[in-house]
């Protein structure tokens, strides 16, 4: 049974097979998480990111997919970079952000990483409601998440807000 567990924190302190990070189609580094895990994870990661888009991604990563590459100094094996979707009043991004989950837990399982840290994607810079983010969040997970393969899904928020979003989705069942 895979445990989906929640932390108030910094992802990048945490320990994991994977840490998942909520970057942008450049792959170049940003502010947010992304910052967070390039400060902290040193010039590894980003050189890893620039030959990957040096060789499958000429034109960055689509929103919605998930690419791994070095942790670098993170204790970690991998960082799993998804690209979220931006907010839309007009337009129903959902299936972009479940992808993010979804495309990250394929990742994760083809590298074998049976713990996987995800922060809030797309609930900071790219503006997603955090209720709805959390929602979409924990279901795609639940769905997901084969038991087999993963021992933990670990959701790491950066504020008391994000916990407590992230607590009442996981007690909707
Ligand atoms: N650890 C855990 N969570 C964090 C951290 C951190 N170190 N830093 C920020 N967060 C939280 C934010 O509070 C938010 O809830 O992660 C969530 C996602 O926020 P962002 O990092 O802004 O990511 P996102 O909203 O997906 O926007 C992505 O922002 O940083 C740029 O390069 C990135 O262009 C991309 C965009």
């Amino acid at each position: 049974m895979t445990a989906i567990t929640l932390v108030q924190g910094d992802i990048t302190r945490q320990t994991a097979d994977a840490i998942v990070n909520a970057a942008n189609s450049s792959l170049l580094g940003g502010g947010g998480v992304d910052g967070a895990i390039h400060r902290n994870g040193g010039p590894q990661i980003l050189e890893a990111c620039r030959r990957l888009r040096a060789s499958h991604y000429g034109k960055g990563l689509p929103t919605g997919q998930a690419v791994a590459t070095t942790a670098g100094r993170l204790d970690a094996q991998y960082v799993i970079h998804t690209v979220g979707p931006v907010w839309s009043a007009t337009e129903d991004r959902s299936d972009l952000l479940e992808s993010c989950y979804r495309e990250s837990l394929r990742v994760a399982a083809e590298v074998g990483a049976r713990t996987v840290a995800f922060p809030a994607i797309s609930t900071g810079v790219y503006r997603w409601p955090l209720d709805d983010g959390a929602r979409i969040a924990v279901r795609t997970v639940r769905k997901h998440a084969v038991p087999s393969a993963f021992d933990e899904i670990r959701f790491v928020l950066f504020d008391a807000r994000a916990y407590e979003a992230f607590t009442s989705a996981l007690a909707e069942g």
